[in-house]
């Protein structure tokens, strides 16, 4: 395939994904690689693609004391830079390509070995800075392209559609959208019908959310966009991050920070908010899955100029 925005920086883990020692698999691009971490913090990647008879690393293990990813197939050892390593040594030349990563904090982040064409937006150090890290959400494998996965996020009239079930939004009205490049920004209000007892009983975070909820959204093309919203327990901000994995396969994950008004109500909503999120996501990619080929649409709504603007962005890259 055709690489999906050359030269975008691509959010392709938090540090909490990758456990220690451990092969965590990553597809981008059309390409799988393998990432691992030791207990120092240090991350590798490479090719997952065995040079010897093309097993996949990801299936293999780590071995702690050379920092070194073991094949499954014939247990031969790779370092992070694809070198060989055979009898307490090291071959000088790489037999497989690595993934060059940036970390920062906790965010691994990668250009796809491209060259670099945006810089990597600092607002995910930002707001780990500022936040409590509550968890990770809604990680899945949306079958569909990137940019109508990233179109849905820039789609302000699909909440009274797509997620009525949850948050019983009946309305929605942007109030702001400002765009800098690949930066935009929405401010909207949402208005909410009354959740039935059943819904708050399975999801107690709904308690906490305001009849009228006023929020921001902030893009930072392609790479990741930004929820922020005050709740009764805090104010929370929601971390959608997105990258092109096929030509048809867009995974997405939700990095969730809060700052809870008393700590004890962390391990309460916790769990509540993480599971709501995986409710908005699957409706998401049902809706992004389920739609027809597109045609030119016969209809206008209000606010689809956000949309029309990420589509810009996107094709003129
Ligand atoms: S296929 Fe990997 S060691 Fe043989
Ligand atoms: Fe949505």
């Amino acid at each position: 395939m055709n690489t999906i925005l050359p030269g975008a920086p691509w959010l392709i883990a938090h540090r909490s994904m990758l456990g220690i020692n451990k092969p965590y698999k990553v597809t981008l691009n059309g390409q799988d690689y393998v990432l691992w971490q030791n207990d120092r913090g240090e991350v590798f990647g490479l090719d997952n693609v065995c040079p010897h008879m093309q097993a996949p690393l990801s299936n293999g293990w780590i071995c702690q004391e050379r920092d070194t990813i073991t094949c499954p197939f014939h247990a031969l050892e790779f370092d992070g830079e694809g070198r060989l390593h055979r009898e307490g040594k090291r071959d000088t030349q790489p037999l497989s390509r690595s993934l060059k990563l940036t970390v920062i904090g906790d965010f691994i982040w990668t250009y796809d070995n491209c060259e670099p064409r945006v810089p990597i937006p600092d607002i995910v150090q930002n707001i780990a800075a500022e936040y409590d890290f509550i968890g990770i959400a809604g990680e899945k494998t949306i079958r569909s392209d990137f940019l109508s996965t990233w179109l849905i996020n820039s789609d302000f009239n699909h909440q009274n559609g797509t997620h009525r079930e949850l948050f019983q939004i009946v309305q929605n009205q942007m109030t702001e959208f400002d765009k800098d490049g690949y930066w935009y920004q929405v401010k909207q209000e949402s208005t909410r019908a009354n959740n039935s007892l059943g819904e708050i009983f399975s999801n107690p975070v709904l308690l906490t959310l305001p009849k009228i909820l006023k929020s921001t959204v902030e893009y930072f093309f392609p790479s990741v966009l930004v929820l922020y919203a005050e709740s009764g327990i805090g104010p929370f901000a929601q971390v959608v991050v997105q990258y092109p994995q096929q030509n048809d396969r867009t995974k997405i994950y939700e990095l969730i920070f809060g700052k809870f008004k008393f700590a004890g109500m962390k391990p309460l909503f916790r769990q509540s908010m993480l599971k709501a999120i995986d409710v908005v996501v699957e409706q998401d990619s049902m809706a992004i899955e389920t739609r027809y080929p597109s045609q030119l649409a016969k209809i206008k709504l209000p606010n689809e100029e956000v949309m029309a603007y990420a589509e810009k962005l996107y094709k003129e890259w």
